[in-house]
């Protein structure tokens, strides 16, 4: 039965999340028909409804919520429920104290925000495994409920620093390196005498620490929401009809409290709330979160939260333009998403998100943006068909490591070096020119790549470096740049100069790195421009592609960027931080070398254009202008416009505008 629903449902949904509890019964049925007029097809509920659900300990109040899906199925609304352990109820923490987390400051949180129970206590695991197993034995088969939701924002308030998880860290230790010798030896604790005796002389650190500490305290992290959204899977597993998928909304790229790709493995469906906060859409940095999202499981997602205009928790709530709300719906699609969903139908009348945006007012009527929202709805309902099993595919992959990161960012050296900036900045040549990137794990599999880029991949364990050289001698491309290469999975660093073992295909090695004071000029066959922030000088056997001008004196004259050949592909070290021009002519010099080319064609500035793939070589083509002028697109052949219902050869597109484009001549 699930299956047939699921089946038959369209291939893109839209909708918004809905709190039924939050509202008479009597106003259900004309929510649920506003939301139908607007033709909004899906709706997640009852992920803060914990003490609606069960009001007092052990009694289950769940009709309310079956007649609250009988009033949407009537609506041809199908919905998402959302278990409700990131809100457990009054008298659940006055009863269980110990639930409630322990801020790193030593301070337990009070009752009445969210995100209060502690992911790491057992007697919260308990609690919550029991809510989400009533819920999945009551609507595992329900055949309006196409899937779960765990918790909400996992990692919102990351962990407890209590004594139970305190001792649970240890104890992960003690699992994971099997004698405090070996612990010391990787975390070379002889250094400041941090040598430790016993498993629980061992802190949690909080602040600047061991690096190798500060490492594993992150991977207990992940590993503590890896086990605490698994702890409701199971019991859902246990119940739910199989085609009912398991998602959790994650927060895009922004947010790095643990790593994705360990807490994500156990779902079956990655969603993301996507929010623009001040200002408005930049279509790279949005588009970089959706496809590391993307990235997570490498299939489709949902884009489970939007902002209906505006939000409530940021510098200037200002809201999008007119017509903006329905880019970013296509923004999404575009790049991959199945379903976008606006948080949230009507604000509650009290509570501390009164005046975020919302599609319905406190008087129940639309907000001026719901029509927006229903024509976008509309059209997703014209363009399901085209959509139906299409995927992103691309010609280039972007490395997304976690621990890298954190390594790098607990250990700048220069308060200019920005991370996530700098994979910004490759995402945005590399989409220019390829116009569609995958961002995934380094250890995902690489082949059919043709080109693969590490912005800085710090952390190049000997697993990971041979990952990579395979990839290499199979006649990929591998692009690293600076700060790669540095340290083990420990985070101490490596015994051999940078790339580490990469260097022995590389045929080079790093001399020396140094934080900049201010740019200097670098030149060679990808032009002149300069480095800031960062610059490594290389030395070996390799091709130069660009050296240092006048500088410190060190760097002078030295090769900053090598490319070599090796097995039937080649590895290309990137040692600084190009300015933007550069970092173009670099992309250019990547595409000739790797036989990289665009997926559409050329298009105007500031248009963005995204391909999904499908059987039969159906191509189908996103467009939109987020220029703030009108632009005109020559289609690089005949193509049909999904919306328009007509042959195309050119477009006009508005501010804003979208178009929907498919081809299967290619
Ligand atoms: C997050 C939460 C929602 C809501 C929105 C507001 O994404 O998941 O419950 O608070 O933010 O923007």
């Amino acid at each position: 039965m699930i299956a047939l629903v699921l089946l038959m449902q369209p291939r893109l949904l839209m909708g918004a999340d809905w709190y039924p509890e939050q509202w008479s019964e009597s106003r259900w049925e004309a929510d649920a028909q506003m939301m139908e007029d607007a033709h909004l097809n899906v709706t997640r509920i009852g992920e803060f409804a914990w003490s609606a659900l069960e009001p007092s300990e052990g009694k289950f109040e769940l009709d309310w919520l079956d007649r609250a899906i009988r009033v949407l199925e009537k609506h041809h609304i199908v919905v998402v429920l959302g278990t409700p352990s990131a809100t457990p109820p009054a008298w659940l923490t006055a009863k269980y104290p110990e639930v409630l987390r322990v801020e790193d400051n030593g301070i337990r949180v009070t009752h009445g925000g969210r995100a209060h129970g502690s992911p790491s206590s057992p007697k919260y695991r308990e609690l919550c495994r029991r809510i989400a197993e009533v819920m999945a034995e009551r609507f595992g088969h329900d055949p309006n409920v196409v899937g779960w939701q765990i918790d909400n924002e996992f990692g919102y308030a990351l962990m407890s620093y209590d004594s139970v998880t305190h001792r649970q860290f240890q104890d992960w230790l003690h699992a994971r390196y099997g004698s405090v010798d070996s612990l010391n030896t990787h975390w070379t604790t002889a250094y400041w005498s941090q040598t430790y005796d016993r498993w629980d002389e061992i802190p949690i650190p909080v602040g600047e620490h061991n690096p190798g500490l500060m490492l594993d305290w992150k991977r207990f992290v992940t590993a503590t929401w890896t086990d605490y959204v698994k702890n409701q899977i199971d019991v859902i597993r246990a119940h739910a009809d199989p085609h009912q998928f398991i998602t959790g909304n994650f927060m895009g790229l922004g947010f790095d409290g643990f790593d994705h790709y360990v807490v994500s493995a156990p779902l079956t469906l990655v969603a993301w709330d996507d929010y623009v906060g001040t200002g408005h859409l930049n279509p790279i940095s949005n588009g970089l979160s959706h496809d590391a999202m993307r990235g997570l499981l490498r299939q489709n997602f949902w884009e489970i939260e939007t902002q209906p205009g505006s939000v409530n928790w940021s510098n200037l709530n200002n809201s999008l333009d007119k017509g903006e709300v329905r880019a970013m719906a296509w923004h999404a699609i575009g790049h991959g998403a199945d379903e976008v969903s606006y948080w949230q139908w009507r604000s509650a009348l009290n509570g501390q998100e009164e005046i975020h945006g919302t599609l319905v007012g406190p008087d129940g009527t639309p907000e001026p943006l719901l029509a927006e929202v229903a024509h976008t709805a509309q059209e997703f309902a014209q363009a399901s068909d085209a959509f139906r099993d299409t995927h992103v595919v691309s010609p280039v992959a972007l490395l997304n490591d976690y621990e890298s990161r954190w390594a790098i960012e607990w250990q700048k050296h220069t308060d200019k070096w920005n991370t996530l900036g700098i994979t910004r900045e490759y995402y945005r040549v590399l989409r220019h020119m390829a116009q569609s990137v995958d961002v995934v794990s380094p250890y995902a599999p690489l082949d059919g790549y043709a080109l693969v880029v590490a912005p800085s991949l710090n952390l190049i364990p000997d697993k990971l470096a041979q990952h990579l050289m395979d990839y290499v001698r199979g006649g990929g491309h591998l692009v690293l740049g600076p700060r790669s290469g540095l340290k083990d999975e420990y985070n101490a660093l490596l015994p051999q100069r940078q790339p580490g073992r990469l260097g022995e295909i590389l045929g080079a090695r790093v001399e020396q790195y140094y934080a900049l004071e201010r740019d200097i000029p670098v030149h060679g066959q990808l032009g002149a421009g300069h480095a800031s922030v960062w610059a490594e000088y290389l030395s070996g056997n390799a091709s130069v592609l660009l050296r240092y001008g006048a500088a410190n004196g060190w760097l002078d004259g030295q090769p900053a960027a090598v490319t070599r050949e090796y097995g039937k592909g080649r590895i290309t070290y990137i040692g600084c931080v190009l300015d933007a021009s550069t970092l173009d002519s670099l992309a250019a010099w990547m595409a000739k070398m790797s036989h990289v080319q665009r997926v559409f064609g050329p298009v105007p500035d500031s248009v963005e254009v995204t391909r999904r793939v499908g059987n039969g070589n159906k191509h189908v083509f996103v467009l939109i202008n987020f220029a703030s002028r009108p632009r005109d697109v020559t289609l690089p052949r005949t193509m049909w416009s999904v919306l328009d219902k007509r042959q195309m050869r050119t477009l006009h597109l508005d501010r804003y505008g979208v178009s929907v484009m498919m081809s299967d001549q290619r």
